[in-house]
């Protein structure tokens, strides 16, 4: 193990891991963190091999050190019903009760909302003067507002505040090594959360309505059908998966292009670059050093080290991301590079459902933010504020003084 290395929950590995990864990538490219008992696994080639590889599994139960949560609560339905860690019966199952609403088309299909949606975060923006929190005012309501519209959740305007805080409360508990403060907000959010879409489920079963949540009830039926438990946790995992990560896609877009003048400089020169620009924002600077735990199901071998059945490995994407022998000069913010082995969406059968509209949403953004933000426009580097969550680090807020 490289000397420097001690575990990934160290506070200088949480605030900037690439330093650690790039030694890690070079002398120990499979290693184990004895704080977290898990093997880190760094190199691009090896990173995507296990992602895609079947013998490991997401199901976190079948870990050694898996402790069950109390069986009545939201996170043990959680650990049972969710596509992400479910088994391959089960997650095929599930994926395609979800995937019709998520293909290339239906994402096109979904542009105008998301459009709209984007514009009435940006339109007050345009001629503001003066300091803005971007995080507030923008990337921050965005995706959950999208997705509750898409899903048909919450039906009500007014409510969406509110539904964007119990999305945002349940994702952090499931974050690698979160405290038992998220876990006892998630829970709560999650009691809320299930029963607000219950209660909707149920009036969808007797009334339709042009949404996603009426469609998985419409289009799963007979031996297909969904019970209330699984619409629950299937819409949870959107919410969950598609606010927060998507949120913080667009604040770092933001942040990444005002740190890189001349990057955003050639965007606003020629606007083609945006998905490109956002695709390079996702490799350059999007998780935390580690991922969420895979579990290996029968002993194997990765570059030599054998991983025993039921050892707990993290898939390192910001490693892979930044590897030298795939992206040149990893640690240049390029958005003009090839940018296609970029892993964060994840790779093989659980590759991100809601990428296509991830990247949407993130595209529409960039693009808002060009017309608003005007040139001159600063980050206010000494009011950012850094908050750290098990082994991620996401910025709070996103102060720019708009002149
Ligand atoms: C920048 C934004 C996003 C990022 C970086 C991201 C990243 C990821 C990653 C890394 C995975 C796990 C892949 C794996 O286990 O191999 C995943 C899974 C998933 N994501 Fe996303 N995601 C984003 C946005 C979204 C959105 C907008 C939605 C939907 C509304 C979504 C829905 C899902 C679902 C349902 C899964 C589980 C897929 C499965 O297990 O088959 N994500 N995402």
């Amino acid at each position: 193990m490289p000397k420097s290395f001690t575990t990934l929950l160290d506070p200088d590995v949480v605030r900037d891991p690439h330093p650690t990864l790039a030694e890690l990538r070079r002398t120990s490219p499979v290693v184990w963190d004895p704080v977290i008992e898990t093997w880190l696994v760094t190199r691009h080639e090896d990173v995507k091999a296990a992602l895609g590889d079947p013998r490991f599994s997401r199901d976190r139960r079948l870990t050694k050190s898996y402790t069950p949560p109390d069986p009545e609560t939201w996170a043990a339905r959680h650990d049972e019903y969710t596509m992400n860690v479910s088994d391959e019966t089960q997650h095929r199952r599930w994926r395609k009760q979800l995937s019709a609403g998520f293909t290339p088309r239906a994402v096109r299909r979904m542009e105008g909302l998301v459009r709209a949606v984007v514009s009435q975060f940006a339109r007050p923006l345009i001629r503001r003067r003066g300091a803005v929190d971007l995080v507030a005012k923008f990337t921050n309501p965005i995706p959950n507002t999208v997705i509750s519209r898409i899903t048909g959740i919450p039906p009500y305007p007014g409510e969406e505040d509110r539904f964007r805080q119990l999305g945002q409360d349940v994702i952090r508990q499931f974050f690698p090594m979160a405290d038992a403060e998220n876990k006892r907000r998630g829970e709560q959010a999650m009691n809320e959360l299930a029963e607000w879409i219950g209660k909707l489920a149920d009036e969808r079963r007797q009334e339709p309505q042009d949404d996603l949540l009426s469609d998985l009830i419409v289009g799963n039926q007979g031996e297909d059908a969904m019970s209330n438990v699984e619409i629950i946790m299937q819409i949870v995992v959107l919410v969950a998966a598609g606010s927060e990560t998507t949120t913080l896609g667009g604040t770092h877009a933001i942040r990444l292009l005002l740190e890189h003048p001349d990057q955003l400089a050639l965007l606003r020169a020629d606007p083609s670059l945006t998905r490109n620009a956002v695709r390079e924002v996702l490799r350059f600077d999007f998780g935390g050093a580690g991922s969420m735990p895979l579990v290996a199901t029968e002993d194997l071998e990765i570059g030599g080290v054998v991983i025993r059945r039921g050892d707990m490995l993290m898939s390192s994407v910001s490693s892979a991301n930044r590897d030298e022998t795939v992206f040149d000069a990893p640690d240049r913010f390029d958005i003009t590079r090839d940018t296609r082995e970029t892993l964060t969406f994840g790779s093989g059968p659980h590759y991100c459902l809601g990428a296509n509209l991830a990247l949407q949403e993130l595209d529409c953004m960039l693009e808002g933010t060009l017309e608003f933000l005007p040139e001159g426009a600063r980050l206010i580097d000494d009011e950012l504020e850094w908050e750290s969550i098990g082994l991620m680090r996401r910025p709070v807020n996103l102060p720019v003084d708009f002149g």
